[in-house]
């Protein structure tokens, strides 16, 4: 007997009575559980023609353009709840409501928002399906552009439920978009709910659960991501001894074929997606990837860290991407692409900033729009972004999904730091890289709805994401020299592409020519590489880095790797200040650390 579309396969009586349970307080038109087939796609997909969500794309085969509502164009961190048992658990760096308070108000909000709708119901897993860390979950949203997303970011459909079996436990993740549809109402290609402050993405990571209301981009609405992957997985990570980070994964070889495992935290829209899948400009050196956003990281049987990627696409930022800057990424989204937000051209292509190509005379802009280059309007929005599928990268890594991961060999911070912070700072040891991770901080991007460009402090690139008080999160990071010998640990280091000149220009090329700077680290895992020991690190010594082929001033040179102790006085002070937000859970050992710091520059 073959199964018709949207139909029920599973003999999982707890998940279908909580999908009963979840009908009726949502009252949809429909159920409809997905299997990820190929027709189902296919199905959704030409429904969103006809509502007018996706506008397919001639010049690329089973590529789609969507708009969303002018509202609903990034994450919403203001409206963004962890719901611990208190507030202190959830700690002072984010948003805590009281789980029982916020259950009768999520109860009223999603009480009949599915009215005139279908519900989909998509059992998803982070992370290959027989790694010993792969989480399942079971997200309910009535957006079928929220389908076709997870079914490209995450394993999706009947291989999990099969897997799932009769008694698997799921994470239940609930989605609406929060607009209902009352008889004979027309439907809009992207409903949300306008109201920023009827948004609402929660999280209780005691039960755990995840539920969000009134929005249908990104981190907000693709629940594996952000939700489940970071928040959620922080918390239990914690519990079990392991670690959920924002962090890409890259292979890098050598010209002598060694291959060297790393990972790389920067904050949102900083450069993860490109570093991890860049073309080096020195010869000989390959880079292939793992990942581009997550990495999931815990202690292996030999006693290093293995690193593995739970998702398998890449949701990334188009404006700035181009045959020049990502090379691999352009390759990666040439099919089965999902545009949002971007540039439609006449001939039925997409545009944005920065693509490297001619804007079209005109065309049709995020806003659905007349639109032509002259008229002083960006085209894209600047956190526009592609969904493509992770296995379309042409330098994908034949272990990318390894359910074991790989072992790491260096883990990098960084972040948008237009002054003080060098190209590149070895950490003297683990505690030290702990400290230089909790002194992250960035230039705000339109990653998060609110100002761009004004620097905030972003430990381990995790504000927006750690399900847990932050302080103790830092706690979990130094626990990693008692969980394994400490010269299993790898190397850590904070690099800066985003340093600025007088004249406002970067000074760093960046890009391709970060291979520059991934040499120097292999070198140093190597025990090779000069360094010269400075108050706030090793940074490279006068001729260790690369730099041959590169038009590069021997003044820059030098301003990209020294130390700026007027500068750095100021960090001190601005990185004790966040800090006291901490306040007991804050280990003494970063404490030291900070002493230590300011104790070194002064005797300088
Ligand atoms: P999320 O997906 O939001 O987590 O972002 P991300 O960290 O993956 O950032 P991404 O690689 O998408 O880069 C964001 C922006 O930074 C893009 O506009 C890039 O062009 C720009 N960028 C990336 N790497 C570099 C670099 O080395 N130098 C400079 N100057 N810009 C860069
Ligand atoms: C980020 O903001 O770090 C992203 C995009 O990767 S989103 O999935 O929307 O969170
Ligand atoms: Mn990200």
């Amino acid at each position: 007997m073959t199964r018709a579309l949207g139909e029920k396969n599973t003999t999982h009586k707890k998940l279908v009575s909580w999908i009963d349970e979840m009908a009726k307080l949502c009252e949809p038109a429909k159920v409809f559980w997905c299997d990820g087939s190929e027709m189902e796609n296919k199905r959704l997909c030409d429904l969103m023609i006809e509502s007018g969500t996706f506008t397919p794309l001639k010049k690329r085969p089973g590529c789609y353009l969507a708009r969303s509502h002018p509202s609903d164009v990034a994450r919403v961190e203001d409206r963004t709840f962890i719901c611990a048992r208190t507030a202190e658990e959830a700690g002072p760096t984010n948003h805590w409501a009281d789980p029982g308070a916020m259950k009768e108000k999520l109860m009223g909000l999603f009480k009949g928002c599915m009215k005139g709708r279908t519900m989909f119901v998509i059992p998803f897993a982070m992370g290959p399906l027989d790694s010993p860390i792969c989480k399942i979950g079971i997200e309910v949203t009535d957006s079928p552009y929220v389908v076709a997303n997870m079914r490209i970011m995450t394993t999706m459909g009947q291989k999990v439920m099969d897997k799932l079996g009769a008694d698997g436990t799921f994470v239940p993740c609930m989605h609406s978009v929060g607009a209902p549809l009352h008889p004979g109402q027309k439907d809009v290609p992207w409903p949300c709910e306008p109201d920023p402050k009827n948004k609402y993405i929660v999280h209780f990571p005691d039960e755990p659960s995840i539920w969000s209301y009134g929005s249908g981009y990104g981190g907000n609405a693709l629940l594996g991501k952000k939700c489940l992957a970071l928040r959620i997985a922080s918390a239990v990570a914690r519990r079990e001894g392991w670690m959920a980070e924002h962090m890409l994964i890259l292979c890098l070889a050598s010209p002598e074929g060694k291959k060297h495992y790393v990972a790389a935290a920067f904050p949102s829209a900083c450069g993860k997606t490109n570093l991890a899948m860049m073309q080096p400009t020195l010869p000989g050196w390959k880079v292939t990837t793992l990942g581009d956003d997550i990495a999931w990281i815990r202690v292996g049987k030999d006693g290093r860290l293995y690193a593995m990627n739970p998702e398998t696409g890449f949701f990334g930022v188009a404006p700035g991407t181009s045959l020049k800057s990502n090379p691999n990424a352009m390759a990666s989204i040439s099919k089965n692409t999902i545009f949002t937000n971007v540039v439609l051209t006449p001939d039925g292509d997409v545009w944005w900033e920065d693509m490297g190509v001619p804007a079209p005379e005109r065309g049709i802009d995020w806003e659905g729009n007349e639109w032509t280059p002259g008229s002083g309007k960006k085209g894209a929005h600047p956190n526009s972004r592609f969904t493509a599928p992770a296995s379309q990268c042409p330098v994908i890594d034949p272990d990318w999904q390894n359910p074991e991961g790989v072992p790491l060999s260096a883990i990098l911070f960084g972040g948008r730091r237009p002054s003080t912070i060098p190209l590149v700072n070895e950490a003297f040891d683990w505690e030290h890289g702990v400290f230089m991770g909790s002194a992250c901080g960035s230039e705000t991007t339109a990653a998060a709805l609110g100002k761009a460009g004004v620097l905030r402090r972003d430990p381990f690139a995790m504000l927006p994401f750690c399900g847990y008080n932050m302080g103790d999160y830092f706690a979990h990071w130094l626990s990693f020299p008692q969980r394994t010998d400490r010269n299993k640990l790898p190397k850590v280091y904070f690099v800066n592409w985003f340093r600025k000149g007088a004249d406002g220009k970067f000074l760093w090329p960046g890009y391709g020519e970060n291979s520059r700077v991934l040499k120097w680290i292999c070198e140093r895992i190597a025990g090779a590489g000069k360094a010269q020991r400075t108050p706030i690190g090793s940074l490279p010594a006068g001729d260790a880095l690369d730099l041959s082929g590169l038009n590069l001033s021997p003044q820059d040179a030098q301003a990209l790797t020294s130390v700026d102790k007027e500068g750095w006085k100021k960090e001190i002070e601005d990185v004790e200040a966040n800090y006291k937000k901490f306040g007991s859970h804050l280990p003494a050992a970063l404490g030291e650390q900070l002493r230590q710091l300011r104790q070194r520059l002064e005797q300088e």
